[in-house]
């Protein structure tokens, strides 16, 4: 006898091989079309689905949920972070949240080191005036397109974790001193390997650092940590770079320095409101600004997909999903 295959409902399309094996282990019903989906068509989805599979543009929240039909047991998050879904909601209603740790750490690390080297070294200006047919280059100048080296100086990462640890390895190589905050110190051996100074006080870290790295999951606790108040504690040359989410900064107060010149530059993947970007940073001279590509690469995607595949058919099977997320872990 076959037992029946669970109606798992994915919201974004998938890398193909992805959907494949999808549809070979579940009843998979995807989105062809990729359009996402609106609050009333992912009502209908909980309504169905015993599996939905979500991305970061799928707002699970309490509205969506509470209107799940009894049969919803699993939400399979394509992405690492689960700020999309009300997780308290979810735990009350009984039902499983998994997501996609390990597989995108590197991938973000190293869009991180690009944003960290493309501020202070103008790589988006530079590219652009040889691409404008206006532009008629000179040849080289002394003088000109000058950035500012980052060898030596001081990186501050906010959220020592998997992808906070990998931008420090990776950081140190390119000669920048390792200094974090995080809720806890990590461990021993990790700091040595890292030569990473420890803040307990944020505001006294980012008043010292060159760079600043937010590596930090969106969470109540994090939402604009990186708050006016504390904008203004940088220096006025410091640059700041953001991979993790929007919400961790004050997107509003950033763009408003960045535009009088308070700071000296930023890198930013991730915006407040996605997809809008704040048209005062679209604006801004040292923004270098990209449509949320941290974790975009092929392998990455196909490696995402593999983790929502093993936490479904683990669930399938009978046993706990290796990826569950707990409230009480953020
Ligand atoms: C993902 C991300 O692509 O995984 C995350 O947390 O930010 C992204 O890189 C996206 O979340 C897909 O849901």
């Amino acid at each position: 006898m076959t037992a029946k295959k669970p109606l798992v409902i994915v919201t974004r399309k998938l890398p193909d091989a992805v959907e494949t094996r999808m549809r070979e282990l579940f009843d998979t019903r995807l989105n062809i079309d990729d359009r996402p989906m609106t609050q009333a068509q992912l009502v209908e989805a909980v309504k169905q689905a015993q599996v939905l599979v979500p991305t970061v543009t799928d707002r699970i929240d309490r509205a969506v949920l509470s209107q799940a039909g009894p049969q919803l047991k699993l939400v399979s998050n394509f992405g690492t972070g689960v700020d999309n879904i009300d997780l308290d909601t979810a735990r009350n209603r009984g039902i499983i949240v998994t997501n996609t740790p390990g597989v995108l750490t590197e991938d973000t690390a190293d869009m991180t080191m690009a944003l960290l080297l493309a501020v202070p070294r103008r790589l988006a200006e530079g590219a652009a005036f040889l691409k404008n047919p206006k532009s008629q280059w000179q040849g080289w100048s002394p003088t000109w397109m000058l950035g500012h080296r980052i060898w030596g100086k001081r990186l501050g990462i906010i959220g020592m974790g998997r992808i906070g640890q990998a931008v420090a390895r990776r950081a140190k190589a390119f000669g920048l001193q390792i200094h974090y905050h995080n809720r806890r110190r990590v461990a021993e051996d990790v700091e040595r390997e890292l030569e990473a100074t420890y803040w307990d006080s944020l505001d006294q870290m980012l008043a010292r650092m060159d760079i600043v790295s937010v590596n930090c999951p969106h969470t109540p606790a994090t939402y604009h940590l990186l708050s006016a108040r504390r904008l203004k504690l940088l220096r006025k040359d410091a640059i700041i770079v953001n991979t993790a989410r929007g919400e961790v900064i004050d997107e509003n107060a950033l763009a408003r320095m960045l535009e009088a010149e308070e700071l000296g530059g930023a890198g930013l993947d991730v915006f407040e409101h996605e997809p809008a970007v704040n048209p005062r940073l679209l604006k801004a001279k040292r923004a270098v600004l990209l449509p949320h590509m941290g974790s975009a690469t092929i392998e990455g995607r196909i490696d995402m997909g593999e983790k929502v595949i093993i936490n479904i058919k683990t669930w399938v099977d009978g046993h706990k999903p290796p990826d569950r997320v707990l409230p009480s872990m953020l």
